[in-house]
C-alpha cells in the first residue's frame, strides 16, 4: 500500500490532531504518501483532499479541535454520495483510508467498505467513550477533566449558597463522562442512560442528605438520561422540594474543546500508528483500539453494534462515597 488518506468526522474530540499527526508521520516513516480529507465524508465527496507532508502536522500535538475539520454528512448516507466519494479516491489512487471518529463515522465506513472494498481502519475519536473495542476513546479523558474543573467551580458556589446543582454533561447514549465526573467531583448522585434513576430516587437522595446535615449537593446528569435533560429533571424535583435552592448548569460544548490531556495525546499517537500498521498488515474493515493496554482490531460491525456497558461498581461507588 503506497497511498492512504486520513479524515476526521462526527463530533470533534481533543486529541484528534495528535492522531492525525501520528497517522501522517507513521505513514511517511513507512514511505507512503498520505492525503488529508477535509470536512469528513463531505470533503471525500467534494474532493477536498490534499497531500500532507511532515510539516503539515507541525505544532499540533497539543491543540484541540481538528485541523482537517469535521462534519456530519447527510450526502454520504446516499448511494450517489458514496459513489462520488469513491470516484474522488480512485482519481487520486488512494488505496487505504483512516477514519477518526465515532459510531456514525464507522457506520458510514462499514457501508462504504461493503460497497467498494477500500481497506479502512478507524481510530475511535469521540468524547463519549462509547465504542466497543477500546477501553478509551480519544478525547474522553480531556472531556472528563474539563467537566471536572467546571464541577469543582460549581461546588464552590453551591457550598457558599447552600444550593443543589444539577450539572448536565455530554453523552447522548452513554454515561461514561457523567460517571467519571461524578466520582471525581464527589457528586451526590449520577444519572446515566444505562441505569434507571427515578425522580423519587433523586428526591430521596436529597432528603436523606438534608437529614444528614448536607447543606449543598451536586447531581451529575448525562444529557441522554431517560428522565430528560437536567432542566427537566430539576423542574420536577423542585415541585416536590420547593424549600431547596436549586440551580442547573449545562456544560455543553466546552467539553469538546481545549488542549488534550497527556493521556489523550499518548492514546491518539498510539492509535494513529496502529491504524497505519493495520493497513500495511492487511486490516480492512476494523476499528483499532486499546484493550488492557494492548492494541486490538475490532470489526466495524462489532464496534458499532455491541454496547460497552458501564461498570456497575462505579455506580455503586458514587452511592457509597456520597454518604
Ligand atoms: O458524540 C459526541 C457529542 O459531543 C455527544 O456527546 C453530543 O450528544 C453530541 O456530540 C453533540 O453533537 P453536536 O455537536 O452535533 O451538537
Amino acid at each position: 500500500m503506497k497511498k492512504i488518506a486520513v479524515f476526521t468526522s462526527g463530533g470533534d474530540a481533543p486529541g484528534m490532531n495528535a492522531c492525525i499527526r501520528s497517522v501522517v508521520r507513521s505513514a511517511l516513516y513507512l514511505k507512503m504518501e498520505v492525503y488529508g480529507i477535509k470536512y469528513g465524508y463531505n470533503g471525500m465527496i467534494e474532493g477536498d483532499i490534499y497531500k500532507m507532508k511532515s510539516y503539515s502536522v507541525s505544532n499540533m500535538v497539543q491543540r484541540g479541535g481538528t485541523i482537517l475539520k469535521s462534519a456530519r454528512s447527510k450526502d454520504f448516507m446516499t448511494k450517489e454520495g458514496r459513489k462520488r466519494a469513491y470516484d474522488q479516491l480512485m482519481q487520486r489512487g488512494i488505496e487505504g483510508i483512516i477514519a477518526v471518529g465515532g459510531d456514525g463515522t464507522f457506520t458510514g465506513a462499514n457501508i462504504f467498505y461493503d460497497e467498494y472494498g477500500i481497506p479502512t481502519v478507524g481510530c475511535p475519536g469521540t468524547i463519549d467513550n462509547d465504542l466497543y473495542g477500546s477501553d478509551y476513546t480519544i478525547g474522553f479523558d480531556t472531556a472528563v477533566n474539563t467537566a471536572l474543573d467546571a464541577i469543582d467551580k460549581i461546588r464552590d458556589t453551591a457550598a457558599s449558597h447552600d444550593r443543589v446543582f444539577f450539572v448536565e454533561v455530554m453523552g447522548r447514549h452513554s454515561g461514561y463522562i457523567a460517571i467519571q465526573c461524578g466520582i471525581g467531583g464527589g457528586a451526590e448522585l449520577v444519572m446515566v442512560p444505562e441505569t434507571s434513576t427515578t425522580i423519587d430516587d433523586v428526591i430521596n437522595t436529597l432528603k436523606e442528605g438534608r437529614d444528614r446535615q448536607k447543606t449543598s449537593s451536586i447531581i451529575v446528569v448525562a444529557e441522554g438520561d431517560e428522565q430528560g435533560n437536567a432542566h427537566e429533571i430539576a423542574g420536577r424535583v423542585m415541585k416536590n422540594l420547593g424549600d431547596l435552592d436549586i440551580r442547573v448548569s449545562t456544560l455543553g460544548h466546552i467539553q469538546r474543546g481545549g488542549s488534550p490531556t497527556a493521556f489523550d495525546r499518548i492514546l491518539a499517537s498510539r492509535l494513529g500508528l496502529a491504524a497505519v500498521e493495520g493497513l500495511v498488515n492487511g486490516q480492512k474493515n476494523v476499528m483499532v483500539g486499546i484493550i488492557d493496554n494492548k492494541v486490538h482490531y475490532t470489526n466495524f460491525k462489532l464496534a458499532i453494534s455491541k454496547s460497552k456497558p458501564l461498570d456497575q461498581e462505579l455506580i455503586k461507588l458514587v452511592q457509597i462515597l456520597s454518604l
